[in-house]
């Protein structure tokens, strides 16, 4: 567990690229959060794992500063998004765990990659090598054979990946993402897997929201569990107790042992 903070003195000078202070987040008469600290070092590859309703999605709305806080403090590289929004929001790259894309608009893959691209500018957004950028993206999540087709017309795998490929497209320096294998298969989910653990040895800070961590059981430094509040945090090899894991989903779950790692099954972990 983090150690919890009395106050909420902060440091310019630390490397923790989201600091959660005591934040309380609530819809309606309901608590999403319920008094969560938590510190996001620079690099740090943090899975956060929880029962649906924990609160999961929820923690990634607070960081971008759009969840309804109703206690607490957030910092963003050392700014508060629901005060800097914009300028917080453009070093993040976000893949939602549901997604509207308009799909009266016949948009190509490439250009719903570009959108990634577009800042708080509408148009013109086709400038200093968006395209050529786009497609070095698509082919990093395996999808340069569909870039110029339609992306209504692509299949539910390949629209979740051209959405993970529209949030890598700026370069961000830290990268949400929401449940972002629930659509891939096994080859497509080692490759956007593989991808992320290369953007994460590039310097990138990285918090993913699974209920599947074998693809990434490797790669993930820390795991955070969470149910409204937060379990429990720290090394793979060391999270999945029987106690955590009782806490945060409220039954026994069976574990599978694969190397040195004990992985729980909460998930859809079938055919891996
Ligand atoms: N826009 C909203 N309006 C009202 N309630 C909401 C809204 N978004 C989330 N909630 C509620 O907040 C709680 C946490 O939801 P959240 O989507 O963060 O859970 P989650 O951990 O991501 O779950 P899942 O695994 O199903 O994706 C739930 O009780 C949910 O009903
Ligand atoms: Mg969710």
């Amino acid at each position: 567990m983090e150690g919890s903070r009395t106050s909420y003195a902060t440091s310019t000078t630390s490397t923790d690229v989201v600091e959660l202070y005591d934040v309380w987040v609530k819809y309606g008469d309901v608590y999403a959060l319920e008094g969560v600290t938590l510190s996001v070092p620079e690099r740090d590859f943090l899975t956060v794992m929880g029962p649906n309703g924990a609160g999961k999605s929820t923690l990634l709305k607070t960081i971008l500063g759009v969840a309804p806080l109703v206690k607490g403090k957030v910092l963003v590289f050392g700014k508060d998004p629901y005060r800097e929004r914009k300028e917080v929001v453009k070093r993040i790259g976000y893949v939602p765990q549901r997604e509207r894309v308009n799909e009266s608009v016949p948009l190509r893959a490439v250009d719903v990659v570009m959108m990634g691209l577009m800042g708080d500018k509408l148009l013109p957004f086709k400038r200093n090598g968006a395209e050529e950028k786009a497609l070095k993206v698509l082919e990093e999540v395996g999808l340069l054979e569909v870039a110029y087709r339609p992306y209504r017309e692509l299949s539910g795998g390949q629209k979740q990946r051209v959405l993970i490929a529209r949030a890598l497209v700026s370069d961000p320096d830290l990268l949400l993402l929401d449940e972002p294998f629930s659509a891939l298969d096994a080859h497509s989910t080692k490759v956007v897997a593989d991808l992320l653990k290369k953007y994460n040895d590039k310097g990138k800070t990285i918090i993913l929201v699974t209920h599947d961590i074998t693809p990434v059981i490797r790669y993930t430094k820390r795991v955070a569990l969470l149910n409204r509040r937060l379990i429990a945090v720290g090394e793979p090899l060391k999270i999945f107790t029987k106690e955590n894991l009782v806490k945060t989903y409220g039954v026994e779950v069976p574990v599978v042992v694969q190397g040195e790692f004990c992985i729980p099954l909460v998930g859809d972990q079938h055919g891996r």
